[in-house]
């Protein structure tokens, strides 16, 4: 974990959102109807799709090539990939960051694992020497180390919700069988067949049990069947009452002591609460459930799902971990 680290808990209050995604404040109430005309929000969207590719590939993340590269390779695996049951929420239609077909296009899901390479280096943006590979693995490493205390003895069964192009996934797997956990099974779950699509082209040598096609609050997995569920930068995609619903299912999937991780944005880190007008503008005109994300107080609503010995861990200086145990 990163030397920043700072574990506190049990948690027993939220801070109120960061200002910017509060459209009661001024500065909230501006954004909001800056993101009401039109034309200026599909600008943003524009501006932050060129931003985005700009700066990953002078990264060296090959934003491009590996998006034409992946297309080619994860085509022919769609219908493998689509449960035709699923049943798709309407909030998951929403527009989400630069897509307007949201997460349920071929460009979102093949310009993903580059994005979420941007997302790593961003954490550690001062660090100019730092490659994508590498701020990955220091992000992915600081999640994991976070959710190891609440683990009482070896996970055999693993689900990880909003799985995407499985680049958590993956690593969730490495580092289990690195830390003892030799006999595990590890499966991704999530609502874009393209996602999983391309899932299956970066997990190559199947190394993953199952890609699951469905919804997180409705599973359709049996019950008491994982010790460990990761959601990892799921929730700032749910709206509240989506969330709340998610965590009932994963209390419903998870054995007795079974342990859910949550992952996402730390609304208490300093970075994030300070965050430029500008920036936030940009962030908020991709991201339709932010404010939701920010109001909903996550460690109570863990609480009112049955979950206990709830911890929060700043795995770096942008993330939080919520660690919960099913009784
Ligand atoms: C930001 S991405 C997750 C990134 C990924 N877990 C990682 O660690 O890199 C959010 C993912 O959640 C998925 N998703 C959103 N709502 C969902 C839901 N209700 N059920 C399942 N997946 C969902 C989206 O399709 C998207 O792939």
């Amino acid at each position: 974990m990163n030397t920043s680290a700072i574990p506190t808990g049990p948690v027993i209050a939220s801070p109120p959102p960061p200002p910017w995604v509060d459209a009661r404040t001024p500065l909230g109430r501006l954004i909001a109807a800056v993101l009401a005309v039109e034309p200026v929000r599909q600008l943003l969207f524009l501006q932050a799709r060129r931003m985005m590719i700009r700066t990953a590939e002078t990264r060296g993340i090959p934003w491009r090539r590996r998006r034409e590269q992946l297309l080619q390779q994860a085509e022919p695996l769609l219908v493998a990939s689509t449960n035709p049951a699923t049943v798709i929420p309407p909030y998951y239609r929403a527009r989400f960051h630069a897509y307007e077909e949201g997460n349920l296009c071929w460009q979102a899901a093949c310009e993903t694992e580059q994005a979420t390479d941007s997302v790593a280096l961003r954490v550690w943006k001062e660090e100019k020497q730092l490659n994508p590979a590498a701020a990955q693995q220091r992000m992915r490493d600081g999640i994991y180390a976070a959710i190891e205390p609440s683990l009482s003895g070896p996970v055999r069964d693993v689900l990880d919700i909003g799985c995407s192009v499985g680049v958590g996934t993956l690593a969730l797997t490495d580092w289990l069988e690195q830390h003892g956990h030799s006999d595990v099974h590890v499966s991704g779950l999530d609502l874009s067949p393209q996602m999983l699509a391309v899932a299956r082209v970066r997990d190559a040598s199947g190394r993953i049990r199952a890609w699951h096609h469905g919804a997180a609050e409705a599973t359709g997995l049996p019950a008491a069947s994982f010790d460990l569920i990761t959601a990892q930068f799921l929730c700032h995609e749910l709206p509240g009452v989506a969330t709340r619903a998610v965590l009932k299912e994963a209390a419903r999937l998870l054995r007795p002591q079974g342990v859910l991780a949550l992952v996402d944005q730390d609304p208490e880190a300093e970075v994030i609460r300070s965050m430029p007008p500008a920036l936030a503008t940009l962030l908020k005109a991709t991201e339709p459930y932010l404010e939701d994300y920010f109001r909903l107080d996550l460690p109570a609503a863990l609480a009112e799902a049955g979950f206990t010995a709830i911890r929060r861990v700043a795995s770096d200086h942008r993330h939080r971990v919520l660690v919960a145990t099913r009784p």
